[in-house]
């Protein structure tokens, strides 16, 4: 059965969920005022934004850092586009921090001056899909898959919330030129967090001495992460649209490759075919074996 609408939002081609989608406030996201020192983390859905907004956390607010203050990951870093009213960005002192799943086109024009930087974060769509499918399965908002088959088709249909993971990697790295944007790996985050974090610090001219990395590094693991209840979303999943049991987090298994433990030979197959056929004349790498 098609309940795509019931869960999902169409705004100008681009699926949201309808439960948290404000179609005034993304009426008016194109004009949003930008602030030259605004940081914006996109992502697909599922790709590792929580960990972005953990690290870019810890890099700009040393009481996060240094464990002195604790304000929840979703006021140091709100989403763009959910439902925040606009008055709020705008009375929030900078540098501000924002994440967003938009894609390139619904972005605000302001950040085509380049002033404002952007973190793109990516990875293996099989295993996006993989953290989607039990994501799916956790949330209220979202409409829980019969199967992994059944998800899979939606999937590489754009029936999501994110649409189609092929256009949105795509549509912003295709349009790069136009802002001031670094693209990560989630795999190489995971293979070697300590780079990751110098890149990420030395990209947004936020340099860093040696116990801050240290702090930084050591907070923003999977495993320091996955008990800490900020860096979890806890107050989200407790909401009504929140969780359906008691069961779940956001940060589930943090892994690369957890896909090997969910598709059939069948269903691999397929996905490379159709990863091929769209993807093939695609110049940003992709390494997701890192072992
Ligand atoms: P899994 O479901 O595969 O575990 P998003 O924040 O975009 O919704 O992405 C969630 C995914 O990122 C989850 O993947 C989650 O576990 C993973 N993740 C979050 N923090 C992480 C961290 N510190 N290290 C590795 N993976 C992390």
């Amino acid at each position: 059965m098609d309940n795509t609408d019931a869960y999902l939002l169409n705004f100008k081609g681009y699926y949201l969920i309808r439960s948290t989608a404000n179609t005034d406030l993304l009426k008016n996201l194109e004009e949003f005022e930008v602030r030259h020192d605004d940081v914006f983390i996109v992502t697909y859905p599922k790709s590792g934004t929580v960990w972005a907004q953990q690290i870019l956390s810890l890099i700009y607010f040393e009481g996060h850092r240094n464990r002195t203050e604790t304000v929840e990951t979703l006021d140091r870093v709100p989403f763009l586009e959910h439902g925040v009213p606009k008055m709020k960005h705008q009375k929030r002192p900078s540098p501000r921090l924002f994440a967003s799943h938009l894609p390139y086109y619904l972005a605000p024009k302001g950040l085509k001056n380049k002033k404002a930087k952007i973190l793109y974060i990516y990875r293996n769509p099989k295993d996006v899909l993989i953290s989607y499918f039990h994501f799916s399965n956790m949330m209220v908002m979202l409409e829980a898959p019969e199967n992994i088959e059944d998800f899979m088709k939606k999937f590489l249909d754009g029936k999501v919330s994110g649409s189609l993971w092929f256009d949105h990697i795509r549509g912003w790295y295709e349009h790069r030129h136009e802002f001031n944007i670094l693209f990560m790996m989630y795999e190489e985050m995971k293979k070697d967090l300590r780079s990751s974090v110098l890149k990420i610090s030395s990209f947004l001219e936020r340099e860093l001495n040696e116990e801050d990395v240290e702090a930084v590094v050591k907070q923003a693991t999977f495993e320091n992460m996955k008990f800490d209840p900020q860096a979890n979303y806890e107050q989200i999943l407790k909401h009504d649209l929140g969780r359906r049991t008691d069961e779940g987090s956001f940060l589930r298994k943090g892994t690369v490759g957890d896909w090997k433990h969910h598709l059939t030979v069948e269903q691999n197959e397929r996905f490379d075919r159709i990863f091929q056929s769209k993807m093939k004349d695609f110049p940003l790498k992709f390494i997701w074996d890192l072992n």
